[in-house]
């Protein structure tokens, strides 16, 4: 595993659509073990999606502390949401900003895993929240977009 460098908003990758994963090989797995890697070493990070790597495909990573643990998604297409919540977010590659966006309060997302395996997932809360977030960086959308309200400046 390696860590990979995490590209900051102005860099155009970030702004591109990704591409849908044609083949899950070795390629594919090295990535994401260095996603996973990169996010952990990063502490702060609960989600890291591909083009944040520099890498237009349609992958992301989540681990927000519950008991799923890691989860990888490639391919990943959100099929329902419902609700609404508002809450802080703040982006790896959009570093010492936050603001608060309105996301769905349940989702069920399908995507495929390492092994090529269809999988669907109902999530909710903070899970929910930062699969919206990572999916939206597959589409060249980051939460600056879509911020509603400011975080105050420290003192
Ligand atoms: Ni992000």
């Amino acid at each position: 595993m390696a860590l990979r460098e995490i590209v900051t908003v102005g860099d155009e990758v970030l702004r591109k659509r990704a591409r849908e994963v044609v083949n899950v090989n070795d390629k594919l797995c090295v990535l994401l073990d260095d996603m996973a890697e990169t996010m952990r070493y990063e502490g702060r990070g609960i989600g890291l999606a591909a083009p944040q790597v520099g890498i237009l495909k349609r992958v992301f990573v989540v681990d927000v502390g519950d008991e799923n643990g890691l989860i990888e998604f490639i391919n990943p297409e959100i099929i329902e949401a419902e609700g609404e919540v508002i809450g802080e977010e703040g982006c790896l590659s959009v570093p010492g900003r936050s603001g608060c966006v309105v996301r769905p309060e349940r989702i069920t997302v399908r995507a495929m895993d390492r092994h090529g395996e269809r999988f669907e997932l109902k999530a909710e809360g903070i899970l929910a929240v930062c699969i919206c977030h990572e999916n939206d960086h597959l589409d060249g959308v980051l939460f600056i977009d879509k911020i509603v309200e400011q975080e105050e400046e420290p003192n």
